[in-house]
């Protein structure tokens, strides 16, 4: 009999398990475990899988919000685009819009202080990912991501897409600034 084959009895499941098959059953088996369990003890342990909140959300409601928050708090424009530099204070909500293929509005935060970040895509997946202390977060459309944020050191850090969204993927980088 060979595998390609009926097999002649048809209760297959009765046959004596062979010593080898028993063998990598097991060590798949394990191997499926300590997977599983890594991605608890990524979360728990790993310092780049965030716990966020995520509600549903709409681009036009989202950009109200935003619009507000940047009315409110900016402080100066920078870049050619003149994209508001806005500076929030401690505890509030704050925004940020991913869109092709920009970020908007640059943030300026306190650090040690604590703020509600929140983050949502306009078009199509984005990637969030500040660097360089490397924290990732997918952003994706119709969904509102809720991170509570608190930089623990200050400087300027990169902002940049590290979900492929399109021919200017490469130009959607951003900065955050940490007083
Ligand atoms: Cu946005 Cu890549």
């Amino acid at each position: 009999m060979s595998a390609i084959l009926p097999p002649s009895e048809r209760l297959w499941w009765k046959h004596p398990l062979d010593r080898l098959e028993a063998t990598w059953i097991i060590i798949a088996f394990i191997w499926c475990m300590i997977m599983f369990f890594m991605m608890v003890f990524w979360h728990v342990y790993g310092k780049q899988n965030l716990a966020t909140e995520t509600y549903k959300t709409n681009p036009a409601k989202f950009m109200a919000q935003t619009q507000a928050f940047v009315d409110k708090w900016t402080v100066r424009t920078e870049t050619e685009q003149k994209i508001p530099v806005v500076a929030p204070p401690e505890g509030s909500d704050i925004y940020l819009i991913a869109r092709l293929w920009s970020w908007w509005p640059i943030l300026e935060l306190e650090k040690g202080k604590t703020y509600k970040l929140h983050l949502t895509a306009m078009d199509y997946n984005h990637g969030f990912s500040l660097q360089p202390v490397n924290m990732n977060i997918q952003v994706v459309p119709g969904y509102e991501h809720v991170i509570k944020v608190t930089p623990t050191e200050s400087g300027t850090f990169s902002i940049v897409c590290n979900e492929y969204c399109g021919i200017g993927h490469h130009e959607m980088v951003s900065r955050l600034y940490v007083k």
